[in-house]
């Protein structure tokens, strides 16, 4: 049975985006701190998750150790923790991760003990090697509920994300294993085509989304240098309207204003951390242009403008075109202001870029 752990969508960082296996103990401890000197961790930002790299071997009685690059997790975690924030840590439940690192296969309990030991508060569980071994979906269902069970019986509050691209239907059964959310594609690139396909087209069903079980389209790009900054507040404002998790996968301690902004506009993550934890859905769908609507708590209703093509483009229509008959008060979450509209809209959209909205 699942614990409430993620009444809504996760948010905080990650790793692997950024620095993939080349991740240390002193960068985790920058990162913590960049995240509270930054803001973004009373934006909401909480979870310092190790991704892959961080494993060393087992001892003598098969508990597994870090590596050389992270002497002390304990104390890490401690340090983490003293910082306002949560921490996390990745394993993989084959006998090897996908980077090549020791896997948890033959030692879920121990492994969870151990994750418990240390004061970990999230673990992100992956697939990789263990495909060989998990061919079916009752046999993936079996390793995540051995796992889910395992971190249950640990007694420690730990957020279970499940990390297998979508298989099997996961978001079907990802909460009866415990998990907290489940991953719905394979990895994020930072590139717009990718980010879109993911964003746009490939995430998991609306109706298996919700306070504490997410589909997970994978963690943020925004501020890895790959796309430009219209590009990052799509992807921002398509994540916010999934209700996706929010983990940022970017270097928080060198971040340039843009970007900052972006990932701390709190009206944008108002609309992701909604309580009502609705995923979005396009009411318009074309070559040019999507138009999404997310139902929030409060009565209004989020709106994002997406322009696909790579010149500006007007989007002008009547709000009961969209479903939003007699909208009057309009927030521009991106700009921050408010107007007042009763029956038409006109916007221009740069090229791949986003109006986004709060429309009552
Ligand atoms: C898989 C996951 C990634 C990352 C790597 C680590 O590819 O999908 O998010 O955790 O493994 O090796």
């Amino acid at each position: 049975p699942q614990k409430a752990l993620a009444p809504t969508p996760p948010m905080g960082w990650n790793s692997w985006n950024r620095f993939n296996t080349e991740i240390d103990d002193k960068t985790v401890r920058e990162i913590a701190d960049a995240l509270v000197s930054s803001g973004l961790r009373d934006a909401g930002y909480v979870y310092v998750n190790i991704d892959d790299g961080w494993q060393g071997m087992r001892d003598a009685d098969g508990v597994l150790m870090p590596n050389a690059k992270f002497p002390d997790m304990k104390a890490l975690a401690d340090y983490v923790h003293s910082r306002g924030l949560k921490i996390g840590i990745y394993s993989s439940q084959g006998p090897k991760t996908c980077g090549g690192y020791e896997g948890s296969y033959g030692h879920v309990e121990q492994d969870a003990r151990t994750f418990a030991n240390w004061g970990m508060d999230y673990l992100k569980y992956d697939l990789c090697s263990g495909e060989a071994f998990y061919y079916t979906k009752e046999a993936v269902y079996a390793s995540y509920q051995q796992m889910g069970e395992a971190l249950a019986a640990t007694g420690r509050d730990i957020v279970f994300s499940l990390c297998q691209y979508g298989r099997f239907d996961v978001g079907s059964w990802g909460r009866d294993v415990g998990g907290h959310l489940w991953r719905t594609t394979g990895d994020i690139e930072d590139n717009y085509a990718r980010m879109a396909w993911i964003g746009f087209d490939a995430n998991g069903k609306p109706n298996h989304t919700g306070p504490n079980g997410w589909n997970d389209p994978d963690m943020l790009e925004v501020g890895n240098g790959g796309m430009t900054t219209d590009e990052y507040k799509t992807h921002m404002s398509l994540w916010a309207l999934m209700a996706a998790p929010l983990l940022l996968g970017n270097d928080v301690r060198s971040m340039t204003p843009e970007t900052a902004a972006i990932l701390s506009n709190r009206d944008v993550i108002a609309i992701d951390q909604d309580i009502a934890g609705v995923q979005g859905l396009p009411v318009k769908k074309d070559a040019t242009h999507e138009i999404w609507t997310k139902k929030l708590s409060d009565g209004a209703t989020a709106v994002g403008l997406f322009n696909h093509s790579d010149r500006p483009i007007t989007l002008s229509g009547e709000w009961a075109q969209i479903g939003l008959g007699g909208a009057s008060e309009v927030r521009d979450l991106w700009t921050h202001t408010n107007t007042r509209s009763d029956k038409a809209y006109s916007y221009t959209l740069p090229a791949h870029g986003v109006v986004m909205l709060k429309v009552r």
